[in-house]
């Protein structure tokens, strides 16, 4: 978990270029392809900045909204959640959005509740398409990992949801991992940020992890293969100083069959003061990044800074491209398979706003659409709201930085 007070200096706005729609060919590629009935998205692929998705009513609380997520269903639909701080009570929710149209415009399908813990579903929602059988599941099952936190925060529990319904109806699947107090400051012992990935038979569910007396925080993992039962805790990330953080990781899987774990790295020297820039191992075995190297991301003297998400795209040249989004407004790019050997990252800036921990994801229907979901920054800010761009990747590896 990124201390929240480090960071309201990324309120960054944007210089609003004019919208640009771009029609192009393509539209769902991905029918008959065994996950059940139709329905999908058929809809082009545009381009487009900042569509509203949620803009919070009066009576929500600060910051309103934050922390959006997003699945691409092989029907082609989109589904969207973030952290939804509506008036309690009733219990907070994660509230599910859908787009046909790649993004274009989304309409709200159903509310996440809290089935079993009695304290609501508060932070850091996750969502993954399971892509094949595991377990009492079918392939085409949407996962949710969320936070259920009380609403005095005195505890934190991931959970683990599932839809069988493309998203209308939710069930809970198995408690993942429990913490103490949501509150990210050292001497506490929460669970935050859960990531889902599938290797093999085996589902991983990546977390930030405050649980040992001897450091600051920690990344984690546990592993199922039937999504019911869940290995202990194995550690991911550790550092010998114990006011280092190492928090929020994101995996994608990279063409050359590696995998490549970004996250942030409260504490490290490469700053004078206390920060957060983002650092990455590249592992042939996702469940063993715990002694791979840490490499930063830096394109010059421009860092990223908390909170990433990462993809990679074939687009840009043979080995493709890797993009990183944090809560700061540049994009990340680098286009060696993040060698440092070979080449350095470089920084663009896309349409979308600064927004903490910023979503990005390609359209499966062409690697050249990526998309950008906001839900605006940490407190003290008051008029949160969640937004979505599509931008293409060939514009962003020909932007002046
Ligand atoms: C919050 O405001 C919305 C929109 O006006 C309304 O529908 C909802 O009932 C309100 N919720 C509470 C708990 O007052
Ligand atoms: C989980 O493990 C228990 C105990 O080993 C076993 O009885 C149960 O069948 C397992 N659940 C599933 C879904 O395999
Ligand atoms: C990591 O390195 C330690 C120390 O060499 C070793 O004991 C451990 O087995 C290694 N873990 C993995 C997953 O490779
Ligand atoms: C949406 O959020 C941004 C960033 O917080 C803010 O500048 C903008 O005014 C908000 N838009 C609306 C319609 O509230």
């Amino acid at each position: 978990m990124f201390l929240k007070t480090c960071i309201l200096s990324l309120n960054a706005l944007s210089g609003l270029a004019s919208a640009l729609v771009t029609p192009r060919g393509g539209g769902s590629g991905r029918h008959g392809s065994g996950y059940g009935n139709g329905g999908g998205s058929t809809t082009k692929l545009t381009t487009f900045e900042q569509n509203m998705i949620f803009d919070p009513p009066d009576n929500y609380t600060d910051p309103q909204v934050l922390y959006p997520r997003t699945v691409q269903l092989h029907d082609g639909r989109l589904l969207a959640t973030w952290e939804n701080y509506s008036p309690e009570p009733p219990l907070v929710w994660f509230p599910i959005y859908e787009s046909m149209d790649h993004g274009v415009t989304w309409t709200e399908i159903s509310k996440i509740t809290d089935q079993v813990n009695g304290w609501g579903l508060r932070y850091q929602p996750f969502l993954y398409e399971m892509d094949q059988d595991m377990g009492p599941y079918k392939k085409g099952t949407i996962l949710l990992a969320g936070n259920s936190i009380p609403t005095d925060l005195s505890e934190t529990q991931i959970d683990l949801y599932a839809s069988v319904d493309k998203g209308r109806t939710w069930e809970f699947v198995a408690h993942i991992a429990a913490g103490g107090a949501a509150i990210p400051t050292n001497d506490q012992t929460p669970v935050w940020e859960p990531f889902i990935m599938r290797y093999k038979d085996t589902m991983i569910i990546y977390y930030a992890d405050q649980r040992d007396p001897d450091h600051g925080q920690e990344l984690s993992h546990q592993e199922s293969t039937d999504l019911i039962n869940w290995s202990d805790r194995i550690l991911d990330v550790s550092e010998p100083t114990y006011t280092d953080r190492p928090g929020m990781p994101f995996v994608a899987l990279l063409p050359t069959g590696q995998y490549m774990y970004v996250y942030e790295w409260g504490g490290t020297t490469v700053f004078e003061n206390y920060g957060f820039p983002l650092y990455y191992r590249i592992a042939d075995d996702p469940r063993h990044f715990i002694n791979a190297t840490a490499h930063l991301i830096n394109a010059g003297d421009s860092y990223p800074i908390s909170s990433p998400n990462v993809v990679w795209s074939p687009v840009g040249g043979k080995d493709g491209t890797i993009l990183v989004s944090s809560s700061s407004k540049p994009l990340y790019f680098n286009r060696c398979g993040a060698d440092p050997t070979i080449c350095s990252w470089e920084a663009m800036d896309p349409p979308e706003d600064a927004a903490y921990t910023r979503n990005i994801r390609l359209l499966e229907d062409d690697p050249n659409y990526l998309l950008i979901m906001g839900a605006g920054v940490l407190p003290p800010s008051t008029t949160n709201n969640v937004t979505v761009s599509v931008i293409k990747v060939s514009d962003v590896l020909t932007a002046e930085s």
